[in-house]
């Protein structure tokens, strides 16, 4: 029975994960800040749920222990996000700290922790979910774009390193899905920018399923093949070969011109 070990699984993508993942006969780790509040994913066979925040260092250090100490473990998905809206004139230091050390630190400390696992026993994969905002430029998302950004090329950097011990590095980017994120993002307000950003977030809301994006997860951990990007749901796969096809700055003037008429 193969093992996945998932962060913020106690809703959206990270719960739909952990639920097809086990329909599917794994054995899943389920990682959430606040175990206690979860009944759903308690009453499945063969999955565990363990108390992770992923920006506590120690806490990283002991449930990466107890996970391995549970058993084998054969995927590794960094899920965990918080989301952030709002001109960067406006966005304060705390808030940017608070992107950083969920959307990147935490992945790069969870990756650090599994690596010398990985590296003895040979094999591994590293799942990391990050978004169309990590393959693009959007206004107003900024800094949530930087940490995506940051976790694409991390990842891109690490499938080459790792590749000298076996360990495979994959990054799955979400196009719009219906979760809490948008709901619990934090939104900095500003006269001149408010009219847009709701609009945007209003745009955002009506879009994909999170069992859409387990299942691009899913064949990304299980296709055996030596691919690094794996967009997922909604229009993430034309959005991602438009840029591919037409290059970053033609992208980035459509964007511009698409945010002007907005
Ligand atoms: N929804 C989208 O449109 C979309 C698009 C592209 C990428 N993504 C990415 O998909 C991933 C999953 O997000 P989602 O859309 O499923 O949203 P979600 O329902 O809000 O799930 C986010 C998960 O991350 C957890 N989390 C937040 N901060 C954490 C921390 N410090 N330590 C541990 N867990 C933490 C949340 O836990 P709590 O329940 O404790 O808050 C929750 O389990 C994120 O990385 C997000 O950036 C989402």
């Amino acid at each position: 029975m193969k093992t996945i070990f998932i962060t913020g699984a106690s809703s959206g993508i990270g719960k739909a994960t952990a639920k097809l993942f086990q329909a599917k006969g794994w054995k899943v780790v389920a990682t959430m800040r606040t175990p206690e509040k979860e009944t759903e994913l308690t009453a499945l066979d063969n999955v565990i749920i363990l108390p992770l925040d992923v920006t506590k260092d120690d806490q990283i250090q002991s449930t990466v222990q107890s996970a391995i100490s549970l058993g084998d473990i054969d995927v590794v998905l960094n899920n965990a996000g918080h989301g952030l809206f709002g001109p960067v004139e406006a966005v304060n230091e705390q808030q940017i700290l608070k992107q950083v050390n969920t959307n990147f630190l935490g992945p790069l400390k969870i990756i650090q922790a599994f690596i010398p696992y990985f590296r003895e026993k040979k094999g591994g994969l590293f799942i990391n979910t990050t978004s169309m905002a990590g393959l693009t430029g959007f206004p107003l998302s900024n800094v949530y774009n930087a940490t995506k950004w940051a976790l694409e090329g991390l990842s891109e950097c690490l499938s080459i390193e790792l590749s000298m011990f076996g360990i495979g590095v994959k990054t799955v980017s979400p196009d719009a899905t219906k979760t809490n994120l948008f709901t619990s993002a934090d939104v900095v307000s500003h006269p001149l920018y408010d009219n847009v950003i709701q609009k945007m977030i209003g745009g955002i809301q009506q879009s994909g399923e999170s069992i859409d994006i387990a299942e691009v997860i899913f064949i990304a951990a299980t296709d055996g093949k030596d691919t690094l990007r794996y967009p997922a749901g909604g229009k993430a796969q034309q959005i991602y070969a438009r840029r591919l096809e037409i290059g970053p700055e033609a992208s980035r003037i459509e964007t511009t011109k698409w945010f002007l008429g907005l």
